[in-house]
C-alpha cells in the first residue's frame, strides 16, 4: 500500500459484519459450536464472487450465524479497529445490523455490549475514535425496525445515530419515515443507503422524507442532473465504496468508477470499505484501488481524506485536530 492510501482518515462506511474475515468465520464456529456450511476457508473464500447484492447478502447474513457471545462482537470489532488504525483510519463510525442478531435468538445487549466495549478500548488502544450507528434491515419492513429502535432505546445503547441498509430495491425509504422521524426527536444522527441499486428517487426520498445528513453509496444520483446540483448545493456527504461497487456490479471495472466525475462536480465524496472481508480490501486498499484504477494523485487521495473528517459526526475540535494532521507536511 502506497503511502498516501495510509494518510489519516475517517471511515463513514463500514458494517462491522462485513469486517468478519473467513478465518475468524471457522475460529468462532469451532469457539461456539456452531455448524457451518463450507468445508474450509479457501471453500468460504471461493465464494466471494457475487453478481448484485442479493448474491452477496446471502452469504453475509450465513456466516454471521457464528456470532454469538459478547466477546464475539469485540473480538470482530477490536480486529477491525487494529487493521483500520494500520491503514491511517483515525475515527470510525460503524454500521452494525441488531436484526441480524435479535433475528437469530442473540439479545440486543450482548451485540450492542461486546461492540461498544471494543470502542472504548480501541480509543485508548489505537487511537481511533468513533461510534455505532444501528442499521435497520429495509426488508424486514418499518414495523420490525420500529420494534427494533424501541429495543435499542429500552436497553439504551450507545449509538450516535441510525441507518438503512440490506435489500434496497423494492424498500424505498418513505416506509421507514415514522422511525427516522422518532430517531431524529431524540438526537441521533440519520443516515441511509440509497441510490446502490435503487434509483435516483430513493436517494430524493432519504433527503426529503428521512432528512439524512449523509447517503450511503448514492451512486445512481449521477443519473439525475437536478440531483446531483442539491446534493453539491447542499454538499450532502456520499459515503462511496469503490471496491464494493465493482464486487457487486454497480459498477463495471474500477476504470469506469464515476468517483473521478463525481469530484469534479463538486460532490462531498468520500472513499470507504462498506464491506472488507468480502470485497476484497479494507479502507486503504479502496484509495489505492482509485489511485491505480482512474489515476488519482496524492493529492485527491488528501482531499477524499478531507472530506471524510468535513462528512463525520464528530465535534470541531476534535474535527479541526484531524484536518491539522491532514495538513502536517509528511516528513
Ligand atoms: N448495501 C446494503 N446492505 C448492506 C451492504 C450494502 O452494501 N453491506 C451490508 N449490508
Ligand atoms: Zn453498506
Amino acid at each position: 500500500m502506497s503511502g498516501a492510501a495510509v494518510v489519516p482518515k475517517a471511515e463513514l462506511h463500514i458494517h462491522i459484519e462485513g469486517t468478519l474475515e473467513a478465518e475468524m468465520v471457522f475460529d468462532l464456529a469451532s469457539r461456539n459450536r456452531v455448524p457451518v456450511p463450507f468445508a474450509d476457508v479457501e471453500d468460504l473464500r471461493a465464494r466471494y464472487a457475487f453478481s448484485d447484492l442479493g448474491s452477496f447478502l446471502e452469504l453475509y447474513y450465513s456466516c454471521m450465524a457464528v456470532l454469538r457471545s459478547e466477546e464475539d462482537f469485540a473480538d470482530l470489532a477490536n480486529a477491525y479497529l487494529a487493521r483500520a488504525a494500520s491503514e491511517g483510519v483515525r475515527h470510525a463510525e460503524i454500521f452494525f445490523d441488531p436484526q441480524a442478531h435479535t433475528a437469530r435468538g442473540v439479545p440486543l445487549a450482548v451485540v450492542v455490549d461486546g461492540l461498544s466495549a471494543a470502542l472504548r478500548t480501541g480509543a485508548r488502544r489505537y487511537g481511533v475514535s468513533g461510534g455505532l450507528i444501528a442499521c435497520f434491515l429495509r426488508d424486514l419492513g418499518p414495523e420490525a425496525a420500529m420494534a427494533t429502535f424501541d429495543q435499542l432505546l429500552e436497553h439504551q445503547s450507545p449509538i450516535i445515530g441510525i441507518g438503512l441498509d440490506s435489500a434496497e430495491v423494492g424498500y424505498p425509504p418513505a416506509m421507514f419515515s415514522d422511525v427516522y422521524a422518532r430517531a431524529r426527536a431524540v438526537g441521533l444522527h440519520c443516515v441511509a443507503h440509497a441510490g446502490e441499486e435503487g434509483p435516483p428517487e430513493y436517494v430524493r426520498q432519504a433527503l426529503d422524507i428521512l432528512h439524512v445528513e449523509r447517503v450511503d453509496h448514492g451512486v445512481r444520483s449521477l443519473e439525475d442532473p437536478a440531483l446531483v446540483a442539491r446534493l453539491v448545493d447542499d454538499q450532502i456527504p456520499l459515503t462511496v465504496c469503490p471496491l464494493s461497487n465493482v464486487r457487486l456490479r454497480v459498477v463495471g471495472r474500477m476504470e469506469d468508477h464515476p468517483i473521478a466525475g463525481m469530484l469534479d462536480a463538486g460532490l462531498a465524496v468520500t472513499v470507504n470499505s462498506d464491506d472488507p472481508a468480502y470485497f476484497g480490501g479494507y479502507v486503504g486498499a479502496n484509495y489505492s484501488a482509485v489511485a491505480s484504477g482512474l489515476g488519482f494523485d496524492d493529492e485527491t487521495l488528501r482531499r477524499l481524506a478531507r472530506n471524510s473528517f468535513d462528512a463525520a459526526f464528530m465535534d470541531q475540535s476534535l474535527r479541526r485536530r484531524y484536518l491539522d494532521e491532514l495538513s502536517r507536511p509528511v516528513s
